[in-house]
């Protein structure tokens, strides 16, 4: 049977003692990538952080790549957090970047070897960088610095991807080589958890989708979860376009 890389029944988190998000059961498979769903401030990066350990569980289990949560997993956990950047006058190339994402894995202070290199190398390949590696990072657009920025957290090798907001303020071309990125992931059996607000874009991508609003509304598959019932109850007045049946959630009309 394949190896669940996440698993939680009816998990909580909390920061202090209110509880951010509660009562989630979900998981992600080999090869798999889930949508978090939800309106802002709705707990979606709160899970991720969960997931990676940084919050106490009060109450359900998690389990990561078959472990109860340890943070010694995390290695093979790869994290993009939400309006991560990078200072643009910080003299870095994007290679040197990308290789940042090797220091839990070299310590700081020893040099990289050929695997490191190599994981670099493969990490600008799969997200289409390769031909700017040498080029100073904070010169990059705004959608290859965010690419660079996942290229950094594939360099881990992870089995494992959360992904915070990672479409965001992406222009089209951007967009689209983070599309291809991800299926080539999936294809090479990554699991993947990414948030978004597009439900295009989790149709195209996404295999489930977990929807959120302090608590759990609904996981499973896409057809399964993103009812007109389960959006409302998630984003209260949604619109529904007649022609296409198309769900628009206000705010974020795109
Ligand atoms: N560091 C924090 N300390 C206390 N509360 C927080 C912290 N970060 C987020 N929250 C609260 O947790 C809830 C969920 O936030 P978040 O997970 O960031 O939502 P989303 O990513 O869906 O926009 C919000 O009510 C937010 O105010
Ligand atoms: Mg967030």
């Amino acid at each position: 049977m394949i190896q669940r890389l996440l698993d939680t029944a009816g998990v909580s988190f909390a920061y202090d003692r209110d509880t951010a998000l509660a009562d989630i059961t979900m998981h992600v498979d080999p090869g798999q990538a889930v949508a978090l769903i939800g309106p802002n401030g709705s707990g979606k990066s709160t899970f991720l952080k969960g997931v990676l350990g940084v919050l106490p569980v009060i109450s359900g289990s998690l389990k990561v790549l078959g472990h109860d949560r340890d943070f010694n997993v995390g290695g093979h956990i790869g994290y993009l957090p939400q309006d991560d950047h990078i200072d643009a006058d910080f003299p870095v190339t994007l290679r040197q970047v990308v290789m940042m994402g090797r220091y839990r894995r070299l310590g700081w202070f020893r040099f990289p070897r050929a695997v490191d290199r190599q994981a670099v190398a493969d990490a600008l390949t799969v997200t289409g960088l390769s031909s700017r590696a040498n080029v100073r990072f904070g010169t990059l657009s705004g959608g290859q610095q965010q690419r660079g920025l996942l290229a950094r957290a594939l360099a881990t090798k992870p089995d494992l991807l959360l992904l915070d907001e990672p479409f965001n303020g992406l222009d089209q071309p951007n967009r689209e080589a983070l599309i291809a990125t991800v299926r080539e992931l999936k294809s090479q059996g990554v699991g993947i958890l990414l948030t978004t607000h597009d439900l295009d874009l989790a149709r195209e991508v996404c295999d489930s989708v977990l929807l959120v609003n302090k608590r759990q509304i609904a996981f499973g598959p896409l057809d399964q979860v993103l009812t007109l019932a389960n959006l409302q109850a998630a984003f209260g007045d949604v619109q529904v376009e007649v022609d296409e049946h198309k769900v628009v959630i206000p705010g974020h009309e795109h």
